[in-house]
């Protein structure tokens, strides 16, 4: 993990949610944080200190009067050295009191000493979470700079379907991440592409290749975290689109460059990491093609090159090119770089990227090559976006 987050206090109210906390504070001592948990009264009902005693090695604390902390002032021991508290799961009632800057128990009067960020994860029946009581203290507290995470739509605890269920463990640590990268890319436009091109031959069947879209995904998911306004143009992948990100689905390479001509004006960098077909199949079947017994003979013509058709505009934005070998990886690199006018280009051995979580890249640029070691493709994503910020500012001070 790659962030300035090391200690975090944990709090818990009372929600059905509550069970899901525990989960959570396992992925958070997982991620290499030290937890600190702070219970309302209230959480007790779902769940017992003692999962998360044993989950985070620390005692848990509830009361402003537990004698266990010497100077009587837990409220200000424990929020100090922290950075960051994320209440999970935030309770109608406990966002209220929030909202009104209460001290009428240790979470919230550790809330209103706090000297560092304060991420809530509401979580609450559909109708507790559309009331106008709590859009107003949600209001409130988004003036107050306190940072929402959620919550999601889906089925409830209740029976009911609708909006307050809070999100999942995993996605709410990796939101709590995300929170903490830094803004590299603050106000600024960025295009990708990422997936797989599909080249039709008939009504049913078509020419694709292996890409899975990962790498295109994790790249526009740091883009967002880094701050920058972030269009994604992508194959035919499955994957779920960044929420925050435009994304704009496509079929063949010539949809792909038709989507990307249309916006590539506006933006001050464009990414192509999409696996585009090199060759698409002249006149494709509208109907399914008969099989019979002759040979039959495809005949492909050349795709349009996206990115270089973006480097050749007049004012071109700033171009990162990924290349996918599987044999002089660095030479090829470089001179597809080369020959593309490219700052910079991502290089990565074709065979392990496939499909695979976890890959080792290497950034070539003006000043040379630079290694990066193996590691999931969320994680090289954020170190692509750090390297191509500095490359970014140094271009444009
Ligand atoms: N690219 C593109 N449009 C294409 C082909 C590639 O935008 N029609 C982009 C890819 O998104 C990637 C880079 O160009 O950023 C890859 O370069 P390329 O030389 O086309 O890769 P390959 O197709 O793998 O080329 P080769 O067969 O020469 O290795």
């Amino acid at each position: 993990m790659e962030s300035h987050l090391k200690r975090v206090v944990l709090g818990v109210t009372g929600g059905v949610a509550a069970y899901k906390s525990a989960e959570l504070a396992r992925l958070l001592v997982k991620a290499g944080l030290d937890v600190q948990v702070v219970m309302t009264e209230a959480a007790g009902h779902f769940i017992g200190a003692a999962t998360f005693q044993a989950i985070t090695g620390h005692p848990v604390f509830t009361s402003l009067w537990d004698e266990r902390v010497d100077n009587g002032m837990a409220h200000i021991d424990l929020s100090r050295g922290v950075e960051a508290i994320l209440v999970a799961p935030a309770s109608a009632d406990f966002l209220a009191r929030l909202a009104q800057g209460r001290a009428d128990d240790l979470l919230t009067t550790l809330c209103l000493a706090r000297d560092c960020p304060l991420l809530v994860a509401p979580a609450m029946n559909r109708q507790m979470w559309e009331n106008p009581a709590t859009t107003r203290n949600m209001y409130q507290l988004g003036l107050d700079g306190v940072a929402l995470l959620g919550p999601d739509t889906g089925e409830q605890a209740c029976g009911e379907v609708g909006f307050g269920r809070m999100l999942e463990p995993e996605e709410l640590l990796d939101a709590l991440l995300a929170w903490f990268q830094p803004k590299r890319l603050r106000g600024l436009k960025v295009l990708m592409t990422a997936g797989p091109t599909y080249e039709a031959i008939d009504a049913v069947r078509g020419i694709t290749n292996r890409s899975s879209g990962k790498m295109g995904y994790a790249l526009a998911r740091a883009a967002l975290e880094a701050g920058a306004e972030v269009t994604l143009i992508s194959g035919p992948t499955g994957l779920k689109p960044p929420p925050d990100a435009e994304t704009i689905q496509v079929v063949s390479a010539q949809e792909m460059l038709e989507a990307v001509e249309a916006r590539v004006g506006e933006v001050d960098i464009f990414i192509a990491v999409a696996a585009v077909a090199d060759y698409y199949v002249l006149n494709p079947s509208d109907n399914k093609i008969k099989k019979d017994a002759h040979i039959l003979t495809l005949e492909l013509a050349p795709n349009p090159d996206i990115l270089a058709n973006v480097t050749a505009l007049p004012k071109p934005p700033f171009c990162v090119g990924f290349a996918a070998e599987s044999e002089n990886l660095e030479e090829y690199a470089e001179l597809k770089r080369k020959r593309k006018h490219l700052p910079l280009i991502v290089a990565n051995d074709a065979r392990e990227a496939i499909g695979s979580d976890r890959v080792q890249l290497v950034l070539m640029d003006d000043q040379g090559r630079h290694v990066l070691d193996t590691a999931d493709k969320l994680t090289q994503a954020r170190r692509i976006v750090a390297h191509l910020a500095d490359l970014y500012n140094q271009r444009y001070p």
